[in-house]
């Protein structure tokens, strides 16, 4: 771990340590140096940005380009995604990022969201209420899972029938298994299959929803150059971004939160007797220890300097959300789980432009899983020796393959 930017990048570093006790990891790479070269998620070679100051910055930086055409070729080898699910915020710059998000910002109402409000809470309940039948439950696939899934289809409008096991299609992409490199080309078929069938399906029959809302506004600008333009593909791609990006950061972001909940007691017991302190706690879940570790890679459109570091145009940028959160310059004792401490600034749900859209909904819906969960089991507890809970193998995303859970 000593292979700094600073003092020479030669060789990538080795990332075990990452995966094995990421922030321990972390840590001593935000010691070391700023930026340090990695290998990154698609086994190419990637700058890590560790430190609060500069990953806060890149954030916000226009010469950081999310668009993978930047990218130097043969440098990069991340998802390919067919173009109907490519064309997505997350792989696009002004203008036409600002084009899109501006659309969706009109559809995604605050009253939308705030509407979920009753229909999360009974989801919530409906879904303790089977665990508390069973008397015990794996968090992740009994709560935790179902509970953004369910959500963001409804949000989205897709009909019951037609529901399936969206975290299965997000495994193949984050974690893929590289004994199956198939499998991850399947998921990708099945995916592109189901967000073409699932907008002819609205297009016939609208009904009172995101998706429907978005397609109207895709229909109605079609073949005109106005602003409220939406192509095809970028429709396909929206859907695609929203629904994925609606649960799969969501449900590591309740899993991990009980999780740490479990490793601190006091804190537990403090929150079930004040339960109006959810709100700052999710703040703090989201710091401590975020589902989204690292921010979408990006790349510099001219060669600059990152903490004195200089990157050459077009090479991969990632920027350690997760290193930033526990920097102790800006979050002093970072390790510690604090729900008093001043959490303005952490960057889970990212910053600038590209801040996270769906923040209103992912702090809505972790505040009432997390409530509702822990009024109902007082007595909740793991279910399995600690050292046999398991996290994801990615430095991309943070979260537990499984949460054994009793009470
Ligand atoms: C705990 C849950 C969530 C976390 C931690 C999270 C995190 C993030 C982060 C870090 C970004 C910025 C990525 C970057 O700049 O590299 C982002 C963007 C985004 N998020 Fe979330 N997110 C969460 C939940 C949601 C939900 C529930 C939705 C939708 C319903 C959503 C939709 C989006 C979209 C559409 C973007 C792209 C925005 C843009 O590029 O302008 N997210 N999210």
């Amino acid at each position: 771990m000593q292979n700094t930017a600073e003092t020479g990048p030669d060789a990538p570093i080795d990332t075990t340590p990452l995966l094995d006790d990421p922030y321990t990891a972390l840590a001593a790479l935000r010691e070391a140096g700023p930026v340090h070269r990695i290998t990154g998620t698609d086994g190419q070679p990637a700058w890590l940005v560790t430190r609060y100051d500069d990953v806060r910055s890149a954030l916000a930086d226009p010469r950081l380009s999310l668009d993978k055409r930047h990218a130097t070729p043969g440098n990069y080898r991340g998802f390919s995604l067919p173009p109907a699910l490519d064309a997505n915020l997350l792989n696009m710059d002004p203008p036409d990022h600002t084009r899109i998000r501006r659309l969706v910002v009109k559809a995604f109402t605050p009253g939308r969201v705030e509407a979920l409000r009753g229909p999360v809470q009974r989801i919530a309940d409906e879904l303790l209420d089977a665990m508390a039948a069973k008397g015990r439950a794996e968090l992740v696939a009994d709560y935790a899972g179902p509970l953004p899934i369910t959500v963001i289809c409804d949000l989205l409008g897709i009909p019951a029938e037609d529901r399936r096991n969206f975290l299965a299609w997000s495994d193949a992409l984050i974690t893929p298994d590289p004994g199956r490199p198939q499998a991850m080309k399947e998921a990708i078929g099945a995916m592109l299959e189901f967000y073409t069938a699932l907008i002819a399906a609205k297009r016939a029959e609208p009904g009172d929803d995101l998706l429907s809302d978005l397609i109207a506004v895709r229909d109605d600008a079609a073949g005109t150059t106005d602003a409220d333009r939406l192509g095809e593909d970028e429709l396909t791609s929206l859907a695609f971004l929203i629904l994925f990006a609606g649960y799969e950061n969501t449900v590591q972001l309740i899993g991990n939160a009980v999780l740490a909940l479990l490793d601190h007691p006091e804190q537990l017991t403090a929150l079930r007797r004040n339960p109006a302190e959810v709100t700052p706690a999710v703040e703090e879940f989201l710091r401590y220890d975020g589902p989204a570790a690292l921010a979408i890679r990006r790349f510099p459109v001219e060669d600059m300097e990152i903490g004195g570091v200089r990157i050459p145009a077009g090479e991969s940028v990632l920027l350690s959300l997760a290193s930033a959160n526990r920097d102790p310059h800006r979050f002093p004792a970072p390790d510690r789980l604090d729900p008093a401490r001043d959490l303005s600034g952490h960057l889970a749900l990212g910053h600038g432009i590209h801040y996270c859209l769906g923040a209103p909904l992912a702090r809505m819906e972790a505040e009432i899983a997390i409530g509702a969960l822990i009024s109902r089991f007082p007595g909740l507890r793991l279910d399995v020796p600690r050292d046999e809970v398991r996290h994801r193998r990615t430095i991309r995303a943070r979260g537990l393959i499984s949460l054994p859970v009793a009470w």
